[in-house]
């Protein structure tokens, strides 16, 4: 790819809250992770994993969503469950983002948090490169202990994201391109 290409697929790359079958295949899925894996890593820790969950494991997926719900929740239980279950439901693949902190006494947490978010968004720019879509979402399932124990995430992880992935809608918004000068400046002093 010529790198004006590569430039325009960044500048285009958009989330897609919606995301149906199918998936990217298992070998293009395997590719883009290893890819994705080129992220930034200070001292190499790799302080991450991910959890890849698709098909009828959505279910489990489902449930933990709408067991967290009901446990937070006041209102009419059965309508909560039925809507946070239908949630795992939102694309046919769904990528569990964890980063495993390490004890390292050059590299803090933040810094580990995030070189596990630069794979996340790496993923996502590969899937979306290759004519997928994808949508990062946290929302409160990713800090919940219900979830945290369903998915078996230590007490030295944190989930950071759930990626759901999928083919994408063929609509998609009509970007304005972001006024530069108010996020990057030239130093001059
Ligand atoms: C760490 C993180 C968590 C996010 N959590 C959510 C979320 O829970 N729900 C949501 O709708 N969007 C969430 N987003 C935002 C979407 O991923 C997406 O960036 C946003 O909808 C804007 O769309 P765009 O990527 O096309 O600009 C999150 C993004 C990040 C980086």
């Amino acid at each position: 790819m010529m790198s004006k290409e590569f430039i325009k697929v960044m500048g285009n790359r958009q989330s897609f809250s919606r995301l149906f079958d199918p998936p990217p295949d298992t070998k293009l899925m395997k590719d883009i992770l290893v890819a994705s894996l080129r992220s930034p890593d200070h001292m190499g820790l790799r302080p991450y994993r991910f959890i890849l969950i698709s098909g009828e494991q959505r279910n489990k997926l489902g449930e933990l969503f709408a067991e967290h719900k009901l446990d937070i929740s006041v209102d009419e239980k059965s309508e909560i469950s039925h809507v946070a279950k239908q949630k795992a439901f939102r694309a046919p693949l769904i990528i569990v983002g964890i980063v495993s902190f390490q004890e390292n006494q050059r590299v803090p947490r933040w810094e580990q948090k995030i070189a596990a978010a630069g794979v996340i968004h790496n993923i996502g720019l590969g899937v979306y490169a290759s004519g997928f879509g994808s949508i990062w979402r946290t929302g409160d399932f990713a800090s919940s202990d219900i979830v945290r124990k369903g998915l078996k995430v230590n007490s030295n992880e944190e989930i950071i994201g759930f990626l759901y992935v999928g083919s994408r809608p063929e609509k998609q918004r009509k970007l304005k391109p972001a006024a530069i000068d108010d996020f990057f400046s030239y130093w001059s002093d």
